[in-house]
C-alpha cells in the first residue's frame, strides 16, 4: 500500500521573513507538522493578527453558529475582483443572502436530476478524448470540468467558439497571475498596494468579455422565448423570493465567472488526485471497476437515470476519502467582525480567522490513520461523526458550496467512466508533491499511465 504524498513541512520556528517567503511560494508546505494537532494556531504581527481554528466546535462557530460575524475577509475580494467582480463567493451581508436566494434553487437535488444528461455527454466526450499511455491528469481533467459546466450551464460543449476562448484565457491568466493563488488571499498590511500584472488585467478583461457576450446572448434568448432549460436560464429566470427583482446581465457575469472558475478548477483537482490514489491501490481499483460495470450497458445509447450513481457506493466513497486527503480549497479566511476570545486569546476586529479543510480532515485527534488512503473507513458508522466535525471541502454552513451534490455526482461519473475501461498505473519515479495554487495541485501535475482495461 502507498502513502499518499504530503507536502513538506516547515520547522516548528523560522525567522518572520523565511516564513514569509515559504507563505508566498505554498501555503501547504509552510504550515508546521503540529498543525495536525494543534488545536489552534496564532501568528502576531504589527500589522496581522490571525489564528487558524482546529477544533470542531470553533470551526462551527465561525461557519455555522456565527457565521455572520465572521465575513469573508476584504483582502479576499480585492484579490479576485479582477475576474469575480461582485460574485456571491466575494459579497457579504445583504447582497450575498440575495444572491444566493437566486442561486441555490438551481443546484436543488430535482435540477441536478436535469443537469445529469449535459454531465453524462460531457463524460462520454472526455472517455473518448483517452488514450494508452502516460497521462497528465491534471490538465485532463480540467478540460473535461471545464466541459461539465459549459454544458450544464449554457447548453454548448467546449467545442463552442466562446467557451474554448474562455478556457484558454483562463489557463493564460492563471500562468500569468500569481496574483491568484491562494497566498494572495492571506493578507499582507493595508499599505501593501494590490498591484496586478497588466498581463494579468489583460487576461481577465478578455474573459469577462467573452463572459458577458454568452450572459446576453442567454438574456435575449430568454425574452424571446428561445432559451434552453438549463442552468443559465433557471437562474436568470429566478426572482428573488423576498424581493421580486432577478439578476441583472451585469450581476450574472459575475455569477457565471464564479462557477466558471469554483466548478472546473475545484472538480479537476478532487478528480485528478482520486484518479492517483486509485492508481495506488491496483486492488481497490479492482472492485472499482468491477462497480463502474454498471455504467456499460448505457455506453452507446442515452444519459441513464441520475440514479445510476447510487449503484456506485465504492467509487462515491473513494471521491470522498480523496476530498477529505487532497481538499481542492485547502484553507478558507474570514475577518473577525468584532473583538473574539478564542481559547483564551484575544482576537481584535479585523483579525483573520482561517479554517482549513486539509488540517480538520488530516486531523489526529478526529481521523484514525489520518494521512493514509483508506476509503473504506467511510462504511463504518463511526466516520460519519468524524465527517460531521471534520470533512470539510465543501465547507459549511450558511457559505457551503451551492455545487457540492453537482461536485459529487461529476466526480462519481467521471471515475466511473474512466475506470469502466481503464487501468490506472502509478509511476513511482513521479510521485505528485501538493502545493497549494488556486488549489491543490501536484508540482509538475499528476502523471497516470493509461492501460486499457482487461475483459
Ligand atoms: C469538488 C468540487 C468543489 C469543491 C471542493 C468546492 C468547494 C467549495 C468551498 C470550500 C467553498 C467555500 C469557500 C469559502 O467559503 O471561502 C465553495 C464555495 C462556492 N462554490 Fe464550490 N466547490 C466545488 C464545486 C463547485 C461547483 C461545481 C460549483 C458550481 C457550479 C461551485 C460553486 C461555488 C460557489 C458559487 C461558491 C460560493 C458560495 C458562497 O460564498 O456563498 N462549486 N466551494
Amino acid at each position: 500500500m502507498t502513502r499518499p504524498p504530503m507536502p513538506d513541512h516547515r520547522p516548528d520556528r523560522v525567522r518572520f521573513w523565511r516564513h514569509l517567503r515559504l507563505f508566498r511560494r505554498d501555503i501547504l508546505s509552510a504550515q508546521p507538522e503540529r498543525l495536525y494537532r494543534a488545536k489552534m494556531a496564532e501568528v502576531r504581527l504589527p500589522f496581522l493578527h490571525s489564528v487558524m481554528v482546529n477544533t470542531p466546535d470553533l470551526v462551527r462557530l465561525v461557519l455555522q453558529d456565527r457565521a455572520t460575524d465572521f465575513p469573508k475577509s476584504t483582502r479576499v475580494r480585492e484579490g479576485l475582483r479582477l475576474l469575480l467582480g461582485n460574485s456571491v463567493f466575494v459579497t457579504n451581508g445583504a447582497t450575498w443572502a440575495r444572491q444566493r436566494r437566486m442561486i441555490d434553487p438551481a443546484f436543488e437535488g430535482g435540477r441536478l436530476r436535469e443537469s445529469f444528461p449535459a454531465m453524462w455527454d460531457a463524460t462520454q466526450a472526455m472517455a473518448a478524448r483517452l488514450h494508452p499511455g502516460e497521462l497528465e491528469v491534471e490538465q485532463a481533467m480540467s478540460h473535461a470540468a471545464a466541459d461539465v459546466i459549459f454544458r450544464t450551464l449554457f447548453s454548448v460543449p467546449i467545442e463552442d467558439a466562446a467557451a474554448a476562448e474562455v478556457y484558454q484565457s483562463f489557463r493564460a491568466h492563471q500562468r500569468s497571475s500569481p496574483i491568484l493563488n491562494l497566498a494572495a488571499m492571506i493578507p499582507m498590511p493595508r499599505w501593501v498596494p494590490r498591484y496586478f500584472p497588466r498581463r494579468t488585467r489583460a487576461t481577465a478583461a478578455q474573459i469577462r468579455r467573452l463572459i458577458t457576450q454568452m450572459t446576453a446572448a442567454r438574456m435575449q434568448a430568454i425574452r424571446d422565448g428561445t432559451a434552453p432549460d438549463d442552468l443559465a436560464t433557471k437562474i436568470m429566470t429566478t426572482s428573488d423570493p423576498e424581493t421580486g427583482a432577478r439578476f441583472d446581465t451585469a450581476e450574472m457575469v459575475d455569477q457565471v465567472a464564479i462557477f466558471f472558475l469554483a466548478g472546473h478548477e475545484t472538480s479537476a483537482s478532487a478528480l485528478a488526485w482520486a484518479l492517483y490514489l486509485v492508481a495506488t491501490h491496483p486492488e481497490w481499483q479492482a472492485q472499482l471497476r468491477a462497480e463502474a460495470q454498471v455504467l456499460r450497458p448505457h455506453l452507446d445509447g442515452p444519459a441513464p437515470d441520475f440514479s445510476i450513481l447510487r449503484q456506485m457506493p465504492l467509487i462515491r466513497d473513494t471521491f470522498r476519502e480523496a476530498l477529505r486527503l487532497y481538499p481542492p480549497v485547502p484553507m478558507m479566511v474570514r475577518e473577525a467582525a468584532g473583538p473574539e476570545c478564542f481559547r483564551g486569546r484575544k482576537l481584535g476586529a479585523g483579525a483573520q480567522v482561517i479554517v482549513s479543510p486539509w488540517h480538520m480532515g488530516r486531523n489526529a485527534r478526529i481521523w484514525d490513520a489520518p494521512h493514509d488512503f483508506q476509503p473504506e473507513r467511510w462504511q463504518d458508522a463511526g466516520t460519519r461523526n468524524c465527517a460531521r466535525d471534520a470533512w470539510l471541502p465543501f465547507s459549511a454552513g450558511p457559505r457551503v458550496c451551492p455545487g457540492a451534490g453537482f461536485a459529487m455526482a461529476e466526480g462519481v461519473l467521471m471515475l466511473a467512466r474512466i475506470l469502466c475501461d481503464w487501468e490506472l498505473r502509478a509511476n513511482p519515479d513521479r510521485v505528485p508533491e501538493p502545493v497549494a495554487q488556486l488549489t491543490v495541485r501536484a508540482r509538475g501535475g499528476i502523471w497516470v499511465e493509461m492501460v486499457p482495461a482487461q475483459g
